[in-house]
């Protein structure tokens, strides 16, 4: 990036953290309508409780403020590659998620897409995106080569459910067959269920409570309240049945 792009970019950051909430809703809903099969990848529940949708925009602003410096960033990057790795997202999304961001910009910021200003902001995303797709390449890489390891999404069948106080446990075996890789106390797995009546997928994650060994996995999956009708934990809670498959990524930690 020249010394130009960086001010620009930088002198930019704090009118778009003002308009954060235009910024992210625009973003989403722009992305979405044009990419409907992203419906399957963002937790759709996140999106109408607002949380997650401003942790991406928000992550881009940050990177932004330390453009020169990015490796003030490490950790963030380190926790956002794992979740994404843990959602199996790929290195060719990283384009629509770029061209919907910088339209968004452009329309927040009010200025004409063909514009220095976003060229600068482009360079800036291409810059995070590259460093992110580097990590998650090593992470995918490092998951596949592991004792039951596997990069992505992986077949796992319901073998047992346990009633909780509130909530289930779950018992999730491979369909394969297959050992798994150990997890220990904390770290995470991302499950994916069907949304019934609505033809789409949705993820999320479930903490181990307990270390667990390499054939299967327990998770507690508990309800929860005043959330739509994408939330995973409740779709499990209610239309899950010994039987049934899910589909499973290989755990990770915080
Ligand atoms: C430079 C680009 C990107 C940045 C800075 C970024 C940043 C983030 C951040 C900060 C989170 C929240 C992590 C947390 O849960 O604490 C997140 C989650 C997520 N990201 Fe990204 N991301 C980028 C690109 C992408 C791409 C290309 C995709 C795929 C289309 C993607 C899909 C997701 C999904 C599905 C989640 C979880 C959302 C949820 O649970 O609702 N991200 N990202």
């Amino acid at each position: 990036m020249t010394p130009e792009h960086i001010e620009l970019v930088k002198s930019t950051v704090p009118v778009l953290r003002e308009n954060g909430v235009a910024l992210t809703s625009y973003f989403y809903k722009r992305m979405l309508d044009n990419h409907p099969e992203l419906k399957n990848v963002f937790n759709l529940d996140h999106q109408s409780t607002g949380r997650q949708p401003r942790a991406l925009a928000a992550a881009v602003l940050a990177y932004a403020e330390h453009i020169e410096n990015p490796s003030v960033l490490a950790k963030a990057v380190d926790h956002i590659t794992n979740k994404h790795v843990s959602l199996n997202i790929q290195a060719d999304q990283y384009s629509i998620v770029g061209e919907n961001l910088l339209h968004s910009i452009s329309e927040v910021l009010n200025v004409p897409f063909e514009s220095e200003l976003i060229e600068a902001w482009k360079q800036a995303y291409l810059q995070l995106a590259d460093i992110l797709i580097n990590a998650e390449k090593q992470k995918y890489e490092q998951l596949a080569t592991q004792t039951g390891g596997w990069a992505g999404w992986r077949s796992f069948e319901i073998t047992e459910i346990d009633a909780l106080e509130s909530g289930k446990r779950f018992t999730l075996k491979p369909t394969d067959g297959n050992a798994v890789t150990t997890g220990k106390a904390g770290a995470y797995i991302s499950v994916k269920v069907k949304v019934p009546a609505q033809g789409i997928e949705q993820p999320q994650q479930f903490k181990f409570s307990a270390q667990q060994d390499n054939t299967e996995y327990h998770i507690e999956v508990l309800p929860e309240a005043n959330h739509s009708e994408y939330d995973v934990a409740n779709i499990l809670l209610a239309n899950y049945q010994i039987g049934d498959q899910v589909q499973v990524s290989a755990p990770l930690a915080d």
